[in-house]
């Protein structure tokens, strides 16, 4: 379906990085786009250059996602709000595994369930889930975060049979490294940071994402794009470890 066959959009994680581009990007193709994030002075920015919809309202907060999902027929939903607590599960806290289950999965499911049943009536839709690489591949330190972003891959193949026979789109956008505020909003938005996650490497940017979720969304009636797997060109996964027994644990 052609950008063309729809109207609205909704577009969560809208207040910087991917969330954002994707909302410039809809906003140029002539969408409705209605952007959710929870500060609201950068979504006001994003609608005075954009002429989006803002919408300052946490992920976690079900009831707010019902009343907005309520009140627009949604064409085309991304669930891209996300955060990480890179940790370990053998250092985990408790907090820590809540708000990562909470945003990255839990509201992906009721946006899900709110938006799509509408979709598959309508007989038109298409639901873009940005998920990571570490959904599929494991690297250390990151658990709940891998066991969240698994879980929407999971649903987002799952949505496919569960909307058959009806004009319901699916798109898992799997991106490895994007040099967006992700890592210094994780670790801290200083100098090292920096250092360690962009400055210097080669990595693609929020626009080209979004330019990726477009190609999916302006392809042919006739075509789902199922799975994009987006990396650095100079990134690669995998790897292997053998430990030797630890003689002091025995
Ligand atoms: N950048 C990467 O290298 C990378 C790699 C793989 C996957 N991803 C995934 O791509 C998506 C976007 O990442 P990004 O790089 O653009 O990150 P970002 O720059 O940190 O942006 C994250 C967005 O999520 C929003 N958000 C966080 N918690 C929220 C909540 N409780 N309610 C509503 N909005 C919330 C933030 O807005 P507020 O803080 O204003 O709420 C922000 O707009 C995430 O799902 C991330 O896991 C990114």
């Amino acid at each position: 379906m052609p950008f063309s066959d729809y109207t609205t959009a909704l577009v969560t994680g809208a207040s910087g990085g991917i969330g954002a581009a994707v909302v410039e990007r809809f906003r140029r193709e002539g969408l409705e786009v209605h952007a959710v994030a929870r500060s609201r002075a950068p979504l006001e920015k994003l609608a005075a250059r954009t002429g989006c919809v803002p919408h300052v309202i946490d992920v976690a907060d079900t009831a707010a996602l019902a009343d907005l999902a309520a009140k627009v027929p949604f064409d085309v939903l991304v669930n891209n709000a996300g955060v990480d607590t890179p940790r370990k599960l053998l250092d985990a806290q408790a907090a820590d595994i809540d708000l990562l289950v909470d945003v990255n999965l839990r509201a992906v499911l009721h946006l899900c369930r709110l938006v799509v049943p509408g979709m598959a009536a309508r007989d038109r839709g298409h639901v873009v889930n940005i998920t990571s690489i570490a959904g599929n591949y494991n690297f250390g330190g990151n658990s709940t975060y891998h066991a969240t972003k698994a879980a929407v891959a999971m649903l987002s193949n799952q949505l496919r049979i569960d909307t058959f026979g009806r004009r319901v789109r699916v798109t898992e956008i799997c991106p490895g490294r994007v040099a967006t505020d992700i890592f210094a909003h994780v670790h801290g938005d200083t100098p090292e940071v920096r250092a360690r996650f962009i400055d210097g490497f080669e990595l693609p940017e929020a626009a080209d994402i979004a330019d990726a979720i477009a190609f999916a969304i302006a392809a042919p009636r006739s075509m789902n794009v199922g799975h994009m797997e987006i990396t650095p060109t100079l990134q690669v996964m995998g790897g292997l470890q053998t430990a030797r027994p630890d003689a002091s644990a025995t």
